[in-house]
């Protein structure tokens, strides 16, 4: 358990609720494919004074005095992020991102001008909001079109995102996704945007833990731009990064400082440096690959219980499920799991005949479950749960207590 001896003695509400929810997180099974649980390595760095500092500007280009150790850390991350993913000083590499959604917007208002269009995923089949959702000001400001997974296998047909590209003739195009299992094949994307003279933009938020594990292809050299979170498989603070070849460097990294954003989070970037080292080391290529195999474990396991994985199964650290085969809808199946303590959540499925609100999928991810050292076993024993809650209703509350059980053996970090 993290100490909170000071925080207890002068705040005993918060310290309460930090307490209640740590204590929920240790006794439930998460499963939802964008969380997972920091290193005390890393949440030291997020606890630190370096949160004090304010830094507005880029290393040794700043607005404020008090710089030295700022641009040090800064420089180091940086550099970091090109050793993480392999690449040289051709590629620009911005750590002050705050969050995976302004690190997309900046991107796109960097390369783009308002009516350009964009050629991306449809949500409801995988993508993200800020990839051109009409809630999102990426939607507002760009003009967009959207392709779709294949309706039979459930994955990317590159000859028919080509057809399209040629048709829409987009002015970037948005590959990496927030609920698609399979591989992506970046130099494909790379070759289509190239042929229409579009730029190609990986939003790797998702998957970045798995490049740096090695557990998927990476996006280097094939786009032109790479952005990330640093807290879902990369298993780092809240924040994001954008890489991009360094022509391109001015016109984004303008838009983080000053278009979006003030002073840089410097105990985030302390602690996705901490993070990454991690993330450099081989036992984090063990874990990644252990991700993959026990979402591949989870998927058979439930395949064998009789529930539709879609596309077939997985290839990275999420699956999809369509419960309404089974007479249940997502956010009934949802409920009903997180009563027996499984946390998850909901999903449309590609082509859903059902609203987002309550769609038909539930959207299951292992980065989380791998962290506590949970192998392919416990994943049978999941499914089987997950199994008998959905068939029985009247069981979750047995189940919960089971998962409780369960859940002391895998301490959190
Ligand atoms: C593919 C993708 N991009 C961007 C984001 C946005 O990240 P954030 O929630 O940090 O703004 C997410 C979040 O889940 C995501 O899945």
């Amino acid at each position: 358990m993290f100490s909170m001896k000071t925080l207890s003695g002068t705040d005993k509400q918060i310290a309460e609720l930090i307490a209640q929810e740590q204590k929920r997180q240790v006794g439930t099974i998460d499963l939802i494919a964008s969380e997972n649980y920091p290193s005390r390595a890393v949440r030291e760095a997020m606890g630190s004074i370096f949160g004090a500092k304010y830094s507005e500007g880029r290393p040794f280009r700043r607005y404020y005095a008090g710089m030295e150790f700022v641009d040090t850390l800064e420089t180091l991350v940086e550099n970091r992020v090109r050793k993480a993913f392999g690449i040289d000083e051709t590629w620009a590499v911005n750590v002050q991102p705050y969050s995976g959604s302004p690190a997309n917007y900046a991107v796109e208002r960097g390369l783009l001008q308002p009516g350009d269009k964009i050629l991306s995923m449809d949500l409801s089949h995988g993508g993200h909001l800020t990839h051109g959702s009409p809630v999102s000001l990426s939607g507002i400001d760009f003009k967009i079109a959207h392709y779709m997974v294949d309706k039979t296998t459930y994955r990317l047909n590159y000859e028919e995102i080509a057809k399209l590209a040629r048709k829409e003739k987009p002015r970037m195009i948005i590959t990496g996704y927030s609920a698609y299992p399979r591989v992506i094949d970046f130099e494909q994307f790379a070759s289509i945007a190239k042929e229409v003279g579009a730029y190609l933009m990986a939003d790797i938020a998702h998957i970045a833990g798995l490049i740096v594990g090695k557990a998927h292809p990476s996006p280097f050299p094939h786009a032109d731009v790479v952005t990330t979170t640093t807290h879902k498989t990369l298993r780092g603070p809240r924040g994001a990064v954008i890489i991009c070849r360094e022509e391109l460097r001015k016109q984004i990294f303008m838009k983080v400082f000053p278009g979006l954003q003030g002073g840089p989070h410097n105990e985030t970037i302390a602690a996705l440096g901490v993070a990454l080292k991690e993330a450099m080391s081989p036992a984090f290529g063990r874990y990644a690959r252990q991700i993959v195999k026990n979402a591949q474990a989870l998927a058979k396991a439930l395949q064998n219980y009789g529930f539709e994985v879609l596309s077939g199964g997985t290839d990275n650290h999420l699956l999809l499920i369509d419960v309404s085969k089974r007479g249940i809808a997502g956010k009934e199946a949802q409920e009903l799991l997180e009563a027996a303590g499984i946390v998850l959540n909901r999903n449309a499925i590609p082509f859903d005949e059902r609203p987002v609100f309550n769609p038909s999928g539930l959207r299951m991810g292992t980065p989380a479950v791998t962290t506590r050292g949970m192998k392919e076993k416990e994943m049978k024993q999941i499914a089987n749960w997950i199994d008998l809650v959905l068939g029985e209703p009247a069981r979750a509350a047995q189940v919960k207590k089971e998962v409780a059980t369960f859940c002391r053996k895998f301490p959190l970090p």
